[in-house]
């Protein structure tokens, strides 16, 4: 089977900083009723604060994972990083340079698969090539990638002839045709049965290990985070305030393929679920 080392070439890997990041949306606000029937509502705009004070740096190469509960604003600080969304105050920076836009030093795993679906897995793949890259090399690096998502036997299928977890694959393997130097990935394995997900985890680690990237993980899974990160990111509400910031920074011990059963990442796991507010007698 081919390798990844074989069709990869040497990346730099980039620091990701968000610095004093807040992001606001406009809301539109609830009125009371109008007073007479010739009060023409005139829409009154309020702002809801959904990210407030983020100051993080990830390290060229580190792996950060992201936590927190649904609506609290982890995807949309990763489409801030990746240029896709503005930050309302505040900052975020890819090496030295504030990020203003797409980069071509970045790919993103979106939360759904985003194929094209007039496009094979192979041509949806290529997209993430880097612009110019040499026809062979790139074709080559494509089917290793597919093969090593285990696509190998539907390279030529369309989005609408493959599972879900293999269209969420196909966009793994799409971001990873980069070669990015900062990898963001918003819960890349949500949709994939429990086995394949631990496949795919590895598969990330073996990538990390041929190329050092810097990658950003949402995820829902504490397991997942405690797996793949050197830290693990929590994102919560402070009593009685506005919009989500970093409520917990932990480090995670030991070499990676951790030992799932270890007492250090049992612990860790115990304050990460009570930070999610997960109740001790709904855990697995
Ligand atoms: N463009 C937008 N306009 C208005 N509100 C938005 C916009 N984008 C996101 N939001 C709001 O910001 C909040 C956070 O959304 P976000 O998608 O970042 O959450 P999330 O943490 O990724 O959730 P999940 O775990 O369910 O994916 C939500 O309440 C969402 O409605
Ligand atoms: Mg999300």
């Amino acid at each position: 089977m081919a390798t990844l080392t074989s069709t990869t070439a040497a990346n730099t890997a980039f620091s990701v900083r968000f610095d004093g990041l807040s992001r606001s949306f406009p809301v539109e606000k609830k009125r009371g009723r109008a007073a007479s029937t010739t009060d023409v509502a005139t829409p009154a705009w309020g702002e809801r604060t959904v990210l407030r004070d983020i100051d993080l740096t990830i390290a060229p190469g580190e792996v950060v994972a992201i936590l927190g509960t649904s609506g609290c604003g982890k995807s949309t600080l990763l489409r801030i990083a990746g240029g896709l969304d503005t930050a309302s105050t505040g900052d975020a920076f890819i090496g030295d340079q504030p990020v203003a836009g797409t980069d071509g030093r970045t790919a993103i795993g979106f939360q759904e698969p985003r194929l094209l679906p007039w496009r094979s897995v192979t041509d949806n793949v290529a997209i993430g090539l880097p612009p110019g890259t040499d026809k062979k090399a790139g074709a080559e690096r494509v089917a290793t990638l597919i093969d090593l998502v285990g696509l190998g036997e539907f390279a030529g299928h369309r989005p609408r002839e493959i599972s879900g977890g293999m269209a969420q694959r196909t966009s793994l393997a799409r971001a990873l045709a980069r070669n990015p130097g900062v990898l963001l990935l918003d819960e890349p394995f949500g949709a994939l049965d429990a086995l394949t997900r631990l496949k795919m985890q590895d598969l990330l680690l073996d990538i990390h290990r041929a190329a050092p990237t810097t990658v950003l993980l949402v995820t829902h899974d504490v397991d997942e985070a405690l797996q793949l990160a050197d830290r693990v990111i929590l994102l919560g509400r402070e009593d009685g305030r506005d919009g989500s910031t970093i409520v917990e920074t932990l480090t995670v011990p030991g070499e990676r393929p951790r030992d799932r059963g270890s007492a250090d990442l049992a612990e860790l796991r115990g304050r990460l679920l009570d930070g999610l507010g997960i109740d001790r007698h709904t855990r697995r």
